[in-house]
């Protein structure tokens, strides 16, 4: 069969080589793909966003499955537009995946299903979000409703971050329309985890745990970017509370979103705060996270196209997900000045021969003149598995001495002190 995979980065480089080991497949495409997904698709020239031109080439080529990585074709309705025109498409349709594309509806859905999550309140108007910000004191966090490519939550420390923030989305228009609706949210304290599960809408099969770095810096520090790293598995999330994030958390949502007419295929991910009162959901996306994407597909052991198939017909009650023993770690290599402005056009080196169990799944990556360049500011995730968390851990450190290119950034404590 003909698979083609939606989006460019080193998620959708990671699909692209998991779907390249099914028996199943002879030809992948990636739109638009980037220098790494070259080893195992042809990349077409057309946006992730692009859904009609993604379904005229789906249809064209005759293209058996569609698999979407990011979240913006996803929530503008591709699931529905695939669906019209009779495409088989591993992803939600815009109505289910609108609980990533509006936190308001997340929120109240959560509130109405009695799903944990922090408490809320959203907002319009400046002046009621105001007077709630007084009433609640800080710290507290300020969530944008809509898709804001990371930069729609604050949390806020002090009062005076805490009013700028709530002025600058509603009045400001700093986010435009995705800020002029507001969530303010209790600011909530624990460990996060990233728990996703593949469902029909009926069967929910949760992945594997992962967790990821958002900041910048090691420690958690600086500013918010679009991950620098992950691992799997997680040792404070037993199967104890695997199960109770299950029963709790994700098959209600499930259950929920088919109630409310959204029903809801795909993977759903749920990024939690594991709090001293249990598990609270931060966020629903309607997707694999990235770069969980990167250390979740080399630990899966099943067929993925196997698993999206039966996800389609309504059939994942027959699959068992099946994991490697082995951990995986991945490293984030970005450009130097990401999350600001950064080069592209860098050279890119590989040196020495990669070991086996080492992924290199690249993002901004393209060719030019037959040399590897960077092409955005996170570079590629270097993954590597190993027997533990650190065995996994030394790995991926050792892999990523091996790609050089000027200004290399990377975070230096990924999966430290862990196992
Ligand atoms: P989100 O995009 O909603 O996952 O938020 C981005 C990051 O902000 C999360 O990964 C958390 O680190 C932080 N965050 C979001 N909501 C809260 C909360 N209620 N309490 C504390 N931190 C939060
Ligand atoms: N890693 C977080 C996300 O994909 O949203």
């Amino acid at each position: 069969m003909k698979v083609l995979v939606v989006g460019g980065g080193g998620r959708e480089h990671a699909l692209a080589w998991k779907i390249s080991r099914s028996p199943r497949v002879d030809e992948i495409y990636c739109a638009p793909g980037n220098g790494g997904t070259l080893e195992v698709a042809t990349n077409v020239h057309i946006g992730a966003d692009d859904i009609q031109a993604l379904a005229d080439f789906a249809q064209g080529e005759g293209i058996d499955l569609t698999v979407v990585g990011p979240e913006v074709p996803l929530v503008r309705g591709i699931g529905d537009e695939f669906a019209r025109r009779g495409l088989r498409l591993f992803g939600p349709g815009g109505a289910a995946a609108a609980i990533e594309g509006e936190k308001s509806l997340a929120k109240t859905l959560m509130a109405k299903y009695g799903i944990p999550t922090a408490d809320f309140a959203f907002f319009t108007e400046a002046e009621p979000a105001l007077r709630y910000l007084r009433q609640r004191g800080t710290p507290i966090v300020i969530k944008a409703d809509g898709l804001a490519a990371g930069k729609g939550v604050v949390v806020a420390q002090d009062t005076p971050t805490a009013e700028r923030t709530i002025l600058d989305f509603l009045k400001g228009g700093v986010l435009g329309q995705a800020g002029k609706k507001i969530v303010l949210e209790e600011y909530l304290q624990g460990q996060e985890a990233s728990a996703m599960a593949v469902t029909d809408g009926q069967t929910v099969l949760p992945l594997a745990p992962a967790r990821d770095y958002k900041r910048i810096g090691d420690g958690d520090t600086g500013p918010n970017t679009g991950g620098m790293g992950a691992y799997s598995p997680l040792p404070d999330y037993p199967s104890e509370l695997a199960e109770r994030v299950e029963r709790e958390i994700l098959r209600p949502t499930v259950r929920a979103m088919a109630a409310e007419g959204r029903p809801f295929h795909g993977v759903l991910y749920a990024g939690l705060m594991l709090t001293r009162e249990g598990p609270k959901v931060l966020e629903f996306n309607a997707r694999l996270g990235d770069p969980e994407a990167q250390v979740l597909l080399p630990r899966l052991a099943n067929d993925l196209v196997e698993v999206m198939e039966a996800t389609l017909e309504g059939r994942l009650a027959d699959i068992r997900l099946q994991w490697r023993e082995e951990a995986a770690v991945g490293v984030v290599l970005a450009s130097g000045g990401y999350p600001g402005l950064f080069q592209r056009g860098v050279p890119v080196v590989t040196e020495g021969d990669r070991e086996a169990g080492v992924h290199l799944f690249q993002a901004g990556t393209t060719f030019e003149d037959g040399q590897l360049v960077t092409s955005g500011g996170r570079v590629m995730t270097v993954t590597a598995l190993g027997e533990g968390l650190p065995q996994a851990r030394t790995k991926a450190y050792q892999a990523v001495e091996k790609v050089r290119f000027e200004g290399r950034t990377f975070r230096r404590d990924i999966a430290r002190g862990e196992g």
